[in-house]
């Protein structure tokens, strides 16, 4: 039986699918054409979070590829009132042909990728955000040319969704990452330990240290769409601020990084985010390009 091509954490791909989807990605951007890959081809989107970036990039992106998108709430389905992860898959496979899902734990995704029949892809989890990492993977190699050897500062929640996808890729890529973040906020144990197996991956709470030298500098929302403790948050994350003093420790040419949303005079100051070296407007447009090549290649395309 051919094996169902679901997207779900990079740590589950090697060198080799990534630099193709990276290479397709580049050549989807320029130029940027309508194509017919996908005609006939719907792809679902469950939302059980907020988007904006996630939702207009993977729309677009079906459409400008030929193929067709259903755009669905979580709170709107019968998902969100009792009716199963695994039955919700079953039915959804029967009438799309792709299924991309934003939600909360990370069980939630492999429950309905085991369940579904078709590509599954994960816009967003508790745990991971992979298709982000890859648009930030495609807008440091459009700076750097390659990705080996550079050194990554993640400052502030070192608990993070995108993180973990950034140190998935680190063990794939070549490069190093310094995570600082305070002590209740430093990373899942499990996860780093396993990471750290496969690339240079450091912690510390030490957030100069982390920035000193780095290439990239990479932070996020000081809580994410999941967390509670918001305001215990805000106390321990407020030293961890990137402003133009912090971006001077790095290397002259380093750029910044963020997924977005943005909390302006919070994890990073105005002056950074609208700096030259900010990088993050080319990380959300590349969400775009990144995630046709994703779709091409559930498609079996690539
Ligand atoms: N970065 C990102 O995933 O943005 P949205 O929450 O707007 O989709
Ligand atoms: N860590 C953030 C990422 C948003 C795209 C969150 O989960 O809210």
């Amino acid at each position: 039986m051919k094996q169902i091509r679901h997207f779900l954490d990079l740590d589950a791909f090697d060198r080799k699918t990534l630099d193709a989807i990276l290479r397709n990605a580049l050549r989807l951007k320029q130029p940027r054409r309508r194509r017919a890959d996908l005609a006939g081809k719907t792809l679902a989107m469950i939302f059980e979070k907020p988007s904006t970036r996630t939702r207009v990039s993977f729309e677009l992106a079906m459409k400008e590829l030929g193929g067709d998108t259903i755009v669905l709430s979580g709170k709107e389905m019968q998902l969100g009132h009792g009716e199963s992860l695994a039955d919700t898959a079953r039915v959804m496979g029967g009438f799309v042909h792709a299924l991309m899902i934003r939600t909360f734990a990370h069980s939630n995704i492999t429950e309905m990728a085991a369940h579904a029949g078709i590509p599954v892809i994960n816009a967003l989890t508790n745990f991971s955000h992979p298709c982000q990492v890859m648009a930030d993977l495609l807008t440091a190699m459009e700076r750097f040319k390659t990705l080996k050897g550079l050194q990554v500062a993640w400052c502030g929640d070192g608990n993070n969704n995108v993180l973990t996808s950034w140190m998935h890729a680190a063990g794939i890529f070549d490069f190093s990452i310094r995570i600082a973040a305070p002590a209740s906020l430093a990373p899942d144990a499990a996860t780093l330990e396993k990471a750290q197996a496969k690339a240079k991956i450091t912690y510390s709470d030490d957030l100069n240290a982390a920035l000193k030298g780095a290439d990239i500098v990479l932070t996020d929302t000081w809580a994410s769409m999941h967390d509670t403790n918001v305001d215990e948050r805000r106390r321990l994350l407020t030293p961890y601020q990137i402003d133009a003093a912090q971006m001077q420790l790095a290397k002259p040419k380093a750029i910044f990084m963020h997924c977005l949303p943005a909390h302006r005079g919070e994890e990073v100051t105005n002056a950074v985010m609208d700096s030259a070296q900010s990088v993050v407007w080319d990380e959300a447009e590349n969400r775009l390009h990144v995630q046709k090549a994703i779709l091409l290649w559930c498609f079996g395309k690539i």
